[in-house]
């Protein structure tokens, strides 16, 4: 992600997320120099994107997200793999990531991956619709991840 990308990336981001981040908190993402990824079509419009942070050793996952008109046609794995092979050269020893336990796309993609639940935070979520639990999904980055999913 570039910082001219923060504007395509927060309208994308509007059109998928019920409390979207707004343009500003992207680019403050990069500015920590979080793993800031945008994916692109063969024009350059954004399509997807995915944003973390590493915490000590640990990388959580803040946020993805693919157009509509792109989903199921393997982005998301991409962004998760790049994120995941990011990590594991990146001081990573384990992933976190919160998810809605509704979102039944976004936790089928995570479990392929490896993730298993580990706890529940209550009404994490706030939306026009009230408040929804969190899951919270998380996996260890074992020395033969390379040879398991890169
Ligand atoms: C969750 C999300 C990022 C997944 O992105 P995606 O690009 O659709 O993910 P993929 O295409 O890699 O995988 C999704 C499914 O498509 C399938 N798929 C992948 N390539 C495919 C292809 N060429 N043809 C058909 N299906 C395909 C995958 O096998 C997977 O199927 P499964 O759910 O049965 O396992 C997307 O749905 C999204 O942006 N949702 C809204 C925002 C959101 O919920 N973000 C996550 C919380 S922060």
């Amino acid at each position: 992600m570039r910082y001219e990308d923060g504007q395509a990336v927060a309208v994308l981001e509007g059109d998928l997320n019920p409390t979207p981040w707004t343009e500003a908190m992207f680019l403050e993402e990069l500015r920590l120099g979080s793993f800031c990824r945008v994916l692109t079509d063969e024009v350059g419009t954004v399509v997807g994107y995915l944003v973390a942070r590493l915490l000590w050793d640990e990388w959580h996952l803040l946020l993805m997200g693919v157009a509509v008109g792109y989903q199921r046609r393997g982005w998301g794995h991409r962004l998760m793999r790049e994120w995941m092979d990011h990590a594991r050269k990146n001081v990573g020893r384990s992933l976190l990531l919160e998810v809605r336990r509704s979102n039944r796309s976004a936790i089928k993609l995570y479990s392929d991956f490896g993730f298993v639940t580990v706890g529940v935070r209550k009404k994490y979520y706030h939306g026009p619709h009230g408040s929804e639990d969190a899951w919270v999904m998380a996996r260890p980055i074992s020395s033969d991840d390379q040879e398991r999913l890169f």
